[in-house]
């Protein structure tokens, strides 16, 4: 039996033991996925533990991507970014993934919007506005971040290839030119508030929310009723899933199982 899991702090409500063991059954992989709390001080251990113990891949959740990306040995891409989501425990090692960032692209191409030579306003400079800001970078877009720390969003700016920061202030002058905003930010999240104002919303654009409790935010509430398409925070969830099961197994995920599966304990 292969065994995967996700290591975090804390880890106990994590939806991602349903969402792979639905996909495991459908295809099915004799497979189990367990979580592990892990100690903060102990988290290399941790990680050479499961190596040793021959576990097959990790999902890595707060606040161990970073420590993740220093236990592996990423590619350039994911060298830019910092930060480690998913480890796959090879033959020749472990190697660490960001399907973060490659799963909101997924995303996106799930919805039908293509990124390529859009506007992209990232709200938020921490974890998750990295992901978002390189990833839309990645996939050609040109990336505006938005931050209420405006030194936090100039500084990851400097980062990404032609991005820019501001100050939150300007949030809807860059949404006025803007194809794409997505909210990195924790505003929304188990409260009805929204990092953008209300007016500032048009049909034009396309809004993404990486808070995913609740699934309706208060950002994307406002989005849809100026008539702006909305993609909420599971599909990113649901597509980091999606490229880890991928990354471990070799085969297509089960997308609509492991959809529904995620969907029904949110
Ligand atoms: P994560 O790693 O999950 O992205 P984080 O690093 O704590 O989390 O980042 C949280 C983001 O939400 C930051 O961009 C933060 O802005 P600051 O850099 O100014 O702290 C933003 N944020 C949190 N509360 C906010 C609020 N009430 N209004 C605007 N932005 C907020």
């Amino acid at each position: 039996m292969d065994v995967y899991g996700i290591i975090g702090s804390p880890v106990e409500h994590s939806l991602s033991p349903p969402m792979h063991e639905a996909a495991f059954r459908e295809r099915g992989i004799d497979a189990k996925y367990v979580t592990f709390e892990a100690d903060p001080d102990r988290i290399e251990e941790a990680f050479r533990g499961a190596e040793a113990l021959g576990i097959d891949g990790l999902t890595v959740t707060l606040p161990f991507k970073h420590d993740a990306f220093e236990f592996t040995e990423p590619d350039e891409q994911i060298r830019r970014v910092g930060a480690v989501n998913t480890i796959d425990f090879t033959e020749s090692g472990p190697v660490g993934y960001n399907t973060d960032m490659t799963g909101t692209l997924r995303a996106f191409e799930h919805h039908d919007v293509a990124l390529e030579g859009t506007r992209a306003v990232v709200v938020g400079a921490g974890g998750a506005a990295r992901a978002l800001a390189f990833g839309f970078e990645e996939a050609g877009a040109t990336v505006q971040i938005a931050n209420r720390t405006a030194s936090k969003a100039r500084d990851l700016a400097d980062e990404v290839p032609e991005a820019t920061g501001h100050e939150l202030e300007e949030l809807p002058d860059l949404m006025a030119d803007a194809d794409v905003v997505a909210n990195a930010t924790s505003v929304g999240l188990e409260s009805d508030e929204s990092v953008a104002p209300a007016d500032a919303w048009h049909g034009d654009l396309v809004a993404f929310d990486a808070v995913y409790k609740p699934l309706e935010t208060r950002f994307l509430k406002d989005a849809a009723v100026a008539g702006a398409q909305t993609i909420d925070g599971a599909w990113m969830l649901l597509f980091q899933g999606v490229d880890a099961f991928e990354m471990w197994t070799g085969e297509d995920a089960p997308v609509e199982t492991m959809n529904e599966a995620l969907r029904s304990h949110l």
